[in-house]
């Protein structure tokens, strides 16, 4: 057993290195800063700074540092009120996030949700809804990577198919769904033993990858922009 996680605690971590250094030789080629990249994490529990936020912020914190131009923030929506999209816009917490997603420098997303039997939370089906106004009269996340993070209760808990779900619903922002290096094919897979995530490493890595995938795309993409 002790042999079987040593060998996954080695892939996440040469999978980290690896995007890391990928990161990095984006940074060698193009010296000098830029324009700052933005990459926000939502955390979208009902439960504020439990395992969902903990785990983006995991995410946040492995780009933190890459390359000058990255900047990170985490928003909570633990314990805020946001509904779904209804005709008339709802007055509600909604209002004070928009402006942070509308921000030109948002490069990147990296979005976290529990998974509540096998499904995404209706928290993160309500931000999603709300992001509307990111649509429309303007695509403004067009082309813009787009990690996902879910955690569970149950190492098979349904967090590849809410990831999935998250995923496709950012399809309709034109948004990159990235997943991360191996063993995070997919995204962020994460286990929670009686609300805590500390002990593994192994969910941990697929956070951590699943961000630097998300920097490896916004630092790429920025270089693109900035040559063209
Ligand atoms: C209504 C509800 C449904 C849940 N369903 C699942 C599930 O299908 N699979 C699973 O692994 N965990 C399930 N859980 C456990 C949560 O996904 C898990 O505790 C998660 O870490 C909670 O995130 P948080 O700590 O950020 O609130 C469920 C929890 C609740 C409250």
């Amino acid at each position: 057993m002790k042999e079987h996680l040593t060998r996954r605690n080695f892939l996440a971590t040469a999978g980290t290195a690896a995007l890391a250094a990928t990161a990095t030789s984006v940074l060698a080629a193009e010296p000098g800063g830029g324009k700052p990249q933005k990459i926000l994490g939502i955390a979208c529990s009902p439960r504020k700074g439990m395992t969902t936020a903990k785990a983006v912020q995991a995410a946040l914190d492995a780009v933190k540092g890459l390359d000058a131009r990255i900047q990170v923030e985490l928003i909570d929506l633990g314990g805020l009120s946001i509904a779904g999209w209804s005709p008339t816009p709802p007055k509600d917490d909604f209002t004070d996030i928009l402006p942070k997603l509308q921000d030109p420098a948002v490069a990147g997303l990296i979005i976290g949700s529990p998974s509540y039997f096998r499904s995404l939370s209706a928290l993160t089906k309500a931000f999603i809804e709300r992001c509307a106004p990111l649509r429309e009269p303007k695509m403004l996340l067009d082309g813009k990577p787009v990690g996902v993070i879910v955690t569970g209760a149950f190492r098979n808990g349904g967090q590849e198919l809410v990831i999935d779900q998250i995923q496709t619903a950012m399809l309709c922002f034109a948004m990159i769904p990235v997943g991360g290096s191996p063993p995070a094919f997919q995204g962020g897979t994460v286990l929670s033993t009686k609300d805590d995530i500390s002990g593994d490493e192994l969910g941990l890595g697929t956070a951590r990858n699943t961000g630097l995938r998300v920097a490896d795309f916004v630092l790429k993409l920025a270089g693109a922009k900035r040559n063209a």
